[in-house]
């Protein structure tokens, strides 16, 4: 159905979200930036021992990072875990996956209500990787749903990426291979353009549910393990748990050797006896040693998938690279080999997902003819946007897990989500999109005693000048009162 609400695409990624809309002014999808200013919330989320308290994205995150011991609150990459992982029962609440990937939807719905459209929104295409079966696909709606979402369209993150490749105006031929390597899955799918500007998905999708940026920073810490393991003579961790901050420097250090030939690890490692410093330095060749596997798997896929798609006669002519993972030198080096085709490496691989989400959400429910029908024009009156639910009711008692591991839920009824107020920065300047004009009431009760006041003087002038017609006083009287009848006109216009 095509209305004027505002709609927006989401790329609920494992280890980042983002969102996006399709401006009509400049007739391209954009990013919407959320409460903290940033084009990307981190798939974090933490909940206080208590429960009470809900932090989610960049503010989870930021907690990660402080905590040095406590670490059950966390939940990272739901995304790869939304059907086996058991529920989390923090002061007694039952949070199950769904309900953690809810609580990342509903912050950016939030967020993109209160600092971009100013008014409510209720439908978004959320994507999901090509991989996911149905039972996947379904946790995601359901978290959608939960969300406050009232209509949820999915799309296929390959189709997603494709959409936005073309229609940022790059070149697309008739058939186009999708390589996406990110934070927990890789996908890889080989897309046809077809007449209306669309892509389908022509063979099976392949994918690896556990393949992504994820498992490459276990890899780096279980590389580092063997180090304190030599070097300390103890784990890093003080548990039987990873130390998820360690994680995290892992992530950055990987993500650095990238670009540099070497990193260097330098940190305390917290222990009953004191801090002891963990030293390392490790060569880019020495970390592609260690994740060869993972790389060669995907490009095996690959190769599989371009093969068959030859076979079946629809010959590839575009490969795309996209996902964060995508970055590692190795990838491109492997690939290249590898492939008949050339592959592409793009700039915008990290928002190519969300982007593509977008123009989808503008293709199914967007103006036919995209004009910008939910931005009020200059002369009109934006009414104040409706209060944000945070969730639409009670979350129903959860039905028994799947798989049970870890302790028994109490299978209480859980209470709404909260994301938490937000207790750190005050909110960045207000965004509104230029053209929009937000107009305070207190301009309408102005006008109103505008009005009547130009009314009295217009009335008082008129007969002043019918008393007095032939005089001077007459004349000026009547000027007078054409004066206040235009002023009247323009308050009134205002009004409307
Ligand atoms: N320069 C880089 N080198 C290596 N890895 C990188 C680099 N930049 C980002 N990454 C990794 O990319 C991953 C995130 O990629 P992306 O944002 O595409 O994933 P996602 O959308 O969260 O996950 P998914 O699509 O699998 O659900 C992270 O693991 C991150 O560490
Ligand atoms: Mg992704």
């Amino acid at each position: 159905m095509i209305t004027d609400s505002p709609v927006i695409g989401i790329d609920f990624g494992t280890s980042k979200s983002s969102m996006a809309w399709y401006d009509p002014r400049s007739s391209r999808a954009e990013i919407i930036r959320n409460y903290e200013g940033r084009e990307i919330t981190p798939s974090v989320v933490y909940f206080d021992r208590d429960g009470g308290e809900i932090l989610v994205g960049q503010l989870a995150e930021n907690k990660l990072e402080e905590q040095r011991t406590e670490q059950r609150g966390f939940v990272l990459s739901v995304k790869r875990n939304l059907v086996t992982a058991p529920p989390k029962v923090i002061g007694g609440k039952v949070y199950k996956p769904v309900d953690v990937a809810a609580t990342i939807l509903q912050k950016l719905k939030q967020d993109a209500e209160k600092l971009h459209f100013h008014q409510f929104v209720s439908r978004a295409v959320i994507t999901y990787p090509a991989s996911f079966d149905i039972v996947q696909q379904d946790k995601i709606k359901q978290a959608a749903i939960l969300a406050g979402f009232s209509e949820v369209e999915l799309l296929p993150e390959p189709i997603a990426a494709a959409l936005a490749y073309m229609n940022t105006g790059y070149k697309v031929g008739n058939h186009i291979l999708v390589y996406d390597f990110g934070g927990g899955t890789f996908d890889v799918a080989v897309l046809t353009r077809i007449s209306d500007g669309s892509f389908i998905i022509s063979l099976e999708p392949k994918g690896l549910n556990s393949c992504g940026g994820d498992d490459l920073d276990r890899e780096l810490y279980f590389h580092c393990e063997e180090i304190a393991l030599q070097k300390l003579q103890r784990s890093i961790s003080l548990t039987d748990d990873i130390d998820l901050r360690f994680l995290r420097q892992c992530r950055s250090r990987k993500e650095n050797l990238s670009g540099s030939e070497t990193e260097t690890f330098s940190s305390y490692l917290s222990g009953p006896n004191g801090p002891a410093l963990f030293e390392h330095t490790i060569e880019r060749r020495t970390f592609e040693g260690r994740i060869n596997k993972y790389i060669d798997h995907t490009v095996t896929l690959t190769k599989e998938v371009i093969n068959k798609a030859f076979t079946s006669n629809y010959k590839v002519d575009t490969v795309v690279l996209i996902g964060g993972s995508s970055r590692i030198p190795l990838v491109l080096r492997s690939l290249s080999n590898a492939l008949p085709v050339a592959p592409i490496e793009w700039q915008q691989r990290d928002f190519a997902v969300v982007l593509g989400a977008a123009y989808h959400a503008q293709r199914i429910w967007g103006p036919a003819n995209p004009k910008p029908s939910f931005i009020p024009g200059r002369d009109q009156i934006i009414p104040p946007p409706p209060p944000v639910k945070p969730q639409p009711g009670p979350i129903p008692v959860p039905p028994p897990p799947l798989h049970s591991y870890g302790p028994a839920p109490d299978h209480k009824v859980m209470p709404p989500l909260q994301v938490s107020p937000n207790p750190i920065p005050p909110p960045p300047p207000r965004y509104i999109p230029p053209g929009i004009q937000v107009v305070q009431p207190v301009t309408k009760q102005k006008n109103n005693a505008a009005t009547i006041v130009y009314v009295v003087l217009m009335i008082f002038s008129l007969l002043v000048a019918i008393a007095s017609l032939t005089s001077e006083t007459g004349i000026v009287f009547a000027i007078l009162a054409v004066v206040f009848l235009v002023l009247l006109i323009r308050t009134s216009r205002k009004r409307r």
